[in-house]
């Protein structure tokens, strides 16, 4: 019989048991967030056959989600969403499974390493420097780009659910996304507004106003994240509408023109999108950033 987990941070509910599907062993809690809880496993099976990187992250519903009798359709719309994008600054999700003996299910995924852009922040009050915050705007807008293109709307865009490793950044955490047409709209999912939570700092203005997720609206929510890193700290949350902030010190100003364009409170007048947005970002001269810039005079 196999012992409860324990963890140095466990999170709340009764613990799962070590080894799950009797093949991954549960090594400890990675993080929690309001919808589920990550753990570090050892994929023992890959392991016997000598897998030197054996090591994966593995994804369970959160306590509170439990009662709801489909709250399993809820991970594996996670799972099968992210299945589909194949990106680099993606997360690689492999196998939907469930535990029998415990009733629990799960998905593994690529374990990632570094620290998520929440806890970049805490780390830098002043702001990240140019050359930190450039390769991670480039990356999360490239991811952003690709999902849009695949007619995937990620549903939380959010320091949290960015992670920042040795070889750049990762968007996870496709809990809340959403498909915009076939064939993905074609995949089980749940009502969003069931599940919907936003992340008020990061969430446009129109969501807060019941108006549906649009490309725009994670636009908007990747801008005042690049914008909070560029400021440093959480200084610019809760200081009225986005759009009437001042320029921050650590972006080249040929950046913030079209900066401001993403952070309009406006949906109308928000019109960047994340390809052009990253392009804008691309270097101080570049020709979409020039003419946002020329715009804006
Ligand atoms: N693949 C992964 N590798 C390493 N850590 C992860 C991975 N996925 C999630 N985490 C950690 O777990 C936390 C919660 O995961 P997340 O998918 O955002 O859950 P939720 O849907 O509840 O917000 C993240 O903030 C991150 O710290
Ligand atoms: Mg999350």
């Amino acid at each position: 019989m196999e012992q409860p987990l324990q963890s140095c941070d466990p999170p709340p509910g009764p613990p799962l048991p070590a080894l799950l599907a009797g093949r991954y062993r549960l090594e400890r809690v990675l993080g929690v967030g309001g919808m589920g809880v990550v753990y570090r496993a050892r994929d023992l099976l890959h392991e016997q056959f000598g897998e030197p990187r054996s090591q994966v992250a593995l994804k369970v519903l959160g306590e509170h989600l439990a009662p709801s009798q489909d709250a399993h359709l809820l991970l594996y719309s996670e799972f099968s969403l992210t299945r589909y994008l194949r990106h680099e600054r993606v997360v690689r999700v492999f196998s939907f499974e469930v535990d029998t003996t415990g009733e629990v299910a799960f998905f593994t995924m690529e374990l990632m390493s570094g620290m998520t852009l929440d806890q970049l922040l805490l780390n830098c009050p002043r702001g990240v420097p140019w050359q930190v915050l450039r390769p991670i705007a480039l990356g999360l807008l490239d991811a952003l780009g690709y999902i849009h293109r695949q007619g995937v709307l990620h549903g939380d865009v959010k320091p949290g659910n960015v992670m920042l490793g040795a070889d750049g950044v990762r968007l996870f955490d496709f809990g809340l996304a959403q498909a915009l047409g076939p064939p993905l709209s074609g995949l089980p999912a749940l009502s969003p507004q069931r599940f919907t939570a936003w992340t008020p700092a990061y969430a446009a203005p129109e969501l807060l106003e019941g108006a549906p997720l649009s490309a725009s609206s994670e636009v908007y929510g990747a801008a005042c994240l690049l914008y909070d890193l560029a400021l440093g700290g959480r200084a610019a949350q809760g200081a009225g509408p986005r759009s009437r902030l001042a320029p921050p010190r650590q972006l080249p100003r040929r950046c913030w023109p079209a900066l401001r364009v993403a952070l309009s409170v406006d949906p109308q007048r928000r019109t960047i999108t994340a390809d052009e947005l990253q392009a804008a970002m691309q270097c101080e001269h570049s020709v979409v950033g020039r003419w946002f810039a020329d715009r804006a005079r």
